[in-house]
């Protein structure tokens, strides 16, 4: 399939750009740089021996949208493009609305301009605000969010489930990730975010290749194992496999579908700090510091759905994924 890929030169975008190549796809990436770097379209093609087409241009301006579908036949759009920081997200509400809102409704008008009906959406697991079962099924009600990034999460959710009822020809693919974290073996893509982390990972690389001096941990009072927050932690390629494998989906039924993209397994902070400590032999200092707002308990999928119907599994275990961090941090940071 011809596949456009927004925000392809990300973190996510990248390494799903290697697998859709790897698959045989071809992909045409637009990114306005906003949050990568053009560099990542070489790395892609040393890992896979092709550079994606590439346009600069921002989702907010729509005829720069538009001259990408006219000068290609698409068949398909999996949607990356976004701000995604989420204490910036509360300083800066209007441009996050501005820019994942009206920037997503643009997309979607030059898909329907130019009759492009099957579209991937990068959601998030924040969607399901404080959740009220774990793990975490898609049939879990959607809960209060605590931001506006996360808000987008679920506008956009409800925005392309309505278009696709007044147009049942489309398919709707809602992808839930839960913690991508990991780099691509080759240590040659990661993630690489312009200014200050506000994830975990991120952290931890920036510590461990000493940058920062120790890791602050957002409390140790959670209701979990060992007081800190439990997440389900993914590896990025196996994220971005989770993409290839979505794409078998759009020989059914049109419709709005939904998934969960995690593994199913909860780590702690501390349990994350320990894992990365054992798997690359180095020392994490941290120091426990008060919780940080918005943070839950808790949160882990049951990805059985989209093993039963895509034939998707993550694989990759977290001692692979704390080494393939470090090892890109090394290069990278
Ligand atoms: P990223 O910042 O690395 O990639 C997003 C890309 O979108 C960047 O390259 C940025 O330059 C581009 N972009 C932003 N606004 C744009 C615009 N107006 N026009 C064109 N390009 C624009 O982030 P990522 O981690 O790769 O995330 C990809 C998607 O997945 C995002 O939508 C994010 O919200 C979502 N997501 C990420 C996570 C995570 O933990 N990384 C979790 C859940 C969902
Ligand atoms: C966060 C966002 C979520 C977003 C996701 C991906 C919040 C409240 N949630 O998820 O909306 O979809 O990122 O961008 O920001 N931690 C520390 N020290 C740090 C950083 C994190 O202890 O320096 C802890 C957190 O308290 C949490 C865990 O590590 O328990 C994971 O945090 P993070 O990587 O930011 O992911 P989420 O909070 O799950």
């Amino acid at each position: 399939m011809n596949i456009l890929v927004s925000g392809g030169t990300g973190y996510i975008g990248s390494h799903t750009c290697v697998e859709l190549i790897s698959a045989g796809h071809d992909v045409i990436v637009f990114d306005n740089l906003c949050n990568s770097k053009v560099i990542s379209l070489d790395r892609i093609c040393q890992i896979t021996g092709k550079r994606p087409k590439f346009y600069q241009a921002d989702m907010r301006n729509i005829d720069s949208l538009r001259s990408i579908f006219q000068e290609n036949r698409i068949d398909a759009v999996i949607h990356f493009a976004g701000l995604k920081a989420v204490g910036e997200s509360v300083a800066k509400p209007w441009e996050y609305y501005d820019n994942n809102i009206v920037g997503s409704l643009n997309l979607v008008r030059v898909m329907k301009e130019y009759d492009v009906k099957k579209l991937v959406f990068s959601s998030s697991a924040t969607v399901y605000g404080v959740p009220a079962i774990i793990p975490i099924t898609e049939e879990c009600p959607l809960g209060s969010t605590t931001n506006p990034y996360g808000e987008t999460k679920k506008m956009l959710e409800r925005i392309f489930s309505d278009i696709q009822k007044a147009n049942p020809d489309w398919h709707v693919m809602l992808l839930r990730y839960f913690n991508p974290i990991g780099a691509h073996d080759s240590g040659l893509i990661g993630e690489e975010p312009n200014g200050i982390p506000n994830n975990l990972m991120p952290y931890i690389m920036q510590v461990a290749v000493g940058k920062l001096p120790y890791l602050r941990v957002f409390g140790n009072d959670y209701k979990t194992h060992d007081g800190t927050g439990v997440r389900d932690y993914i590896h990025v390629v196996d994220l971005a496999k989770g993409h290839v494998a979505v794409m078998k989906k759009f020989n059914d039924a049109p419709g709005v579908y939904v998934y969960n993209l995690g593994t199913g397994v909860g780590y702690s902070v501390l349990d994350i700090v320990h894992a990365f400590e054992n798997a690359n032999g180095i020392k994490i200092p941290y120091q426990i510091v008060e919780r940080r707002p918005g943070d839950i308990d808790a949160c882990y999928s049951d990805p059985s759905k989209a093993e039963k119907e895509l034939g998707w599994k993550a694989m990759y275990d977290i001692e692979k994924m704390c080494k393939d961090s470090y090892s890109f941090a090394q290069k990278a940071l």
